[in-house]
């Protein structure tokens, strides 16, 4: 039986803070950190009737929610709960775990969210290192957005998503990038590093991230497309300051606050062995 309306909205009150803009319930909205209602028509195929569909890193199911809007015959979500277990370097401090643990409230956003559409979506606690077709089976579509610059060892979570893949499915990654090194550098590849304090690691260029795709054994399907992130009502506004211009990081933060934060996707597929 479908949700009350007011039980929606009562369930949306009682979290803090959502990762995704999620339209519950006719105006019942979630105040996401990012919202992406406009990038998931640029992203997904308009069709994945029949499809077998795998979210990788879903936080509060945006992304296996269009999929099954989009006539997926199955989705699979799969996610790691606790943030303790996300590749952090030595270097990062309790503090910030514990705001990722309060964020993530074991997952709690992605079972609202589901009981409100109705949805048949499958959530998986499994990291994307250990995607095994063994155990989750083979997909005809793969989303996985944003976690390439969480991961120490990005091309083998890619690696991994090839593993699951159907040998005519599609692998679409959209990660974050390096707008600068991306504007001055089309062709060469390059990544910044952080790798500092907290659960970030590698800024590819769209030439560096287009190459991590091939080193994983995809083959693009196109030319990586770079888009914006807007974000959503959650997102911490950032003003000008001169705190905020004099660090690379205020800079970005600025930046994305304005014009989104930058990404870019691409869709691949699995690469005949040679
Ligand atoms: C920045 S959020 C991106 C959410 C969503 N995929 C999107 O594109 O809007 C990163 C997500 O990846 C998850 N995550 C972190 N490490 C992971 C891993 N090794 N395997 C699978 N998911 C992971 C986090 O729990 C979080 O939900």
């Amino acid at each position: 039986m479908a949700l009350a309306l007011e039980t929606i909205r009562e369930r949306v009150g009682q979290r803090q803070q959502w990762y995704h803009t999620l339209e519950l319930a006719p105006g019942v909205v979630t105040p996401g950190w990012f919202d992406l209602r406009t990038v998931a028509p640029q992203v997904l195929p308009a069709s994945l009737a029949g499809k077998r569909c795998l979210d990788v890193g879903t936080f509060d199911g945006f992304w296996a929610f269009e999929m099954e809007r989009r006539g997926a015959a199955e989705v699979v979500a799969v996610d790691i709960v606790d943030p303790r277990a996300w590749d952090w370097p030595v270097t990062s401090g309790d503090a910030l775990v514990q705001i990722l643990e309060d964020r993530k409230q074991g997952g709690a956003g992605f079972d609202i969210a589901a009981e409100a559409f109705g949805s048949t979506a499958r959530y998986r606690e499994c990291s994307v290192y250990d995607l095994d077709p063994v155990d989750v089976g083979r997909f005809d579509f793969i989303f996985m957005g944003s976690l390439l610059l969480h991961l120490r060892d990005p091309i083998r979570a890619l690696e991994r998503l090839r593993g699951v893949c159907e040998a005519n499915g599609t692998v679409c990654t959209m990660d974050a990038i390096d707008p600068t090194f991306t504007r001055l550098f089309p062709r060469r590849a390059l990544a910044t590093f952080d790798g500092d304090g907290r659960p970030w690691w590698w800024l590819p260029n769209i030439a560096a991230y287009e190459r991590m795709v091939r080193a994983a054994g995809l083959e693009p399907l196109g030319p990586a497309t770079p888009v914006r992130l807007p974000p959503g009502a959650g997102h911490p506004i950032v003003k000008p300051s001169r705190a905020v211009l004099t660090n690379r990081e205020g800079r970005r933060l600025l930046a994305a606050t304005r014009k989104g934060d930058p990404q870019a996707w691409i869709q691949s597929r699995p690469a005949a062995a040679t």
